[in-house]
């Protein structure tokens, strides 16, 4: 389940040419996007990560601890939704960060983007993974398909949909790892 090596670096670069300080992460497993997004970070850096599962955070945190990084993480174990919706409630959250970086539930990737947008700022920048869907975005209905993909190939063409046509939003969608789509806030 981990992002590819050539998305960690494409998500290190990234955070670095925005000179991003405060990111958040939904969907860490063992923490290899984690690690790329908090060794780009400056050292004062923060990322709220969010996973349903902390065992697996934990099977990766000797590294990020070895890489000397861990202060910068902040992880929250839980669905990621309910606790969108209280950072929502806070204003002090609203368009406080830099980078979001989005790789959980397929299926809750549009009620994510609904509440992420109002998170991240104005230029800041929100990373959908798996918007390619194992190229299967591209298959015609009728194409076999395994339960599991055409499950949630559904969910990933309804956000494609949806990121294509959010006037709030610049994309660039990228065929690096499973897919990436890079979306700039534009206001
Ligand atoms: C594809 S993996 C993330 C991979 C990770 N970004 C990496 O680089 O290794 C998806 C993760 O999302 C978590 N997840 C699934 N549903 C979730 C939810 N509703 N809220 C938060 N995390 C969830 C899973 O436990 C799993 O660790």
């Amino acid at each position: 389940m981990a992002t590819p090596a050539d998305e960690g670096q494409l998500i290190n670069m990234l955070i670095k040419l925005i000179n991003a300080k405060n990111t958040m992460e939904i969907g860490v497993y063992t923490g290899y996007s984690l690690l790329s997004t908090a060794l780009a970070l400056p050292h004062d850096g923060k990322i709220l990560a969010m996973d349903v599962n902390r065992q697996y955070y934990e099977i990766g945190l000797p590294i990020i601890e070895k890489a000397g990084v861990a202060h910068k993480i902040d992880f929250r174990e839980g669905p990621a939704l309910p606790l969108l919706d209280e950072l929502i409630k806070d204003e002090s959250y609203k368009g406080a960060f830099d980078f979001i970086f989005i790789d959980a539930d397929k299926d809750n990737y549009l009620n994510y983007h609904k509440r992420v947008i109002e998170l991240v700022k104005v230029g800041g920048l929100i990373g959908y993974d798996n918007t390619l869907w194992f190229g299967s975005v591209a298959y015609s209905e009728d194409t076999p398909m395994l339960d599991f993909v055409k499950y949630f190939r559904t969910h990933v063409l309804e956000i494609n949909k949806y990121l294509a046509n959010d006037p709030r939003v610049e994309i660039c969608q990228l065929p690096v790892g499973d897919g990436i789509t890079l979306c700039r806030r534009i206001n």
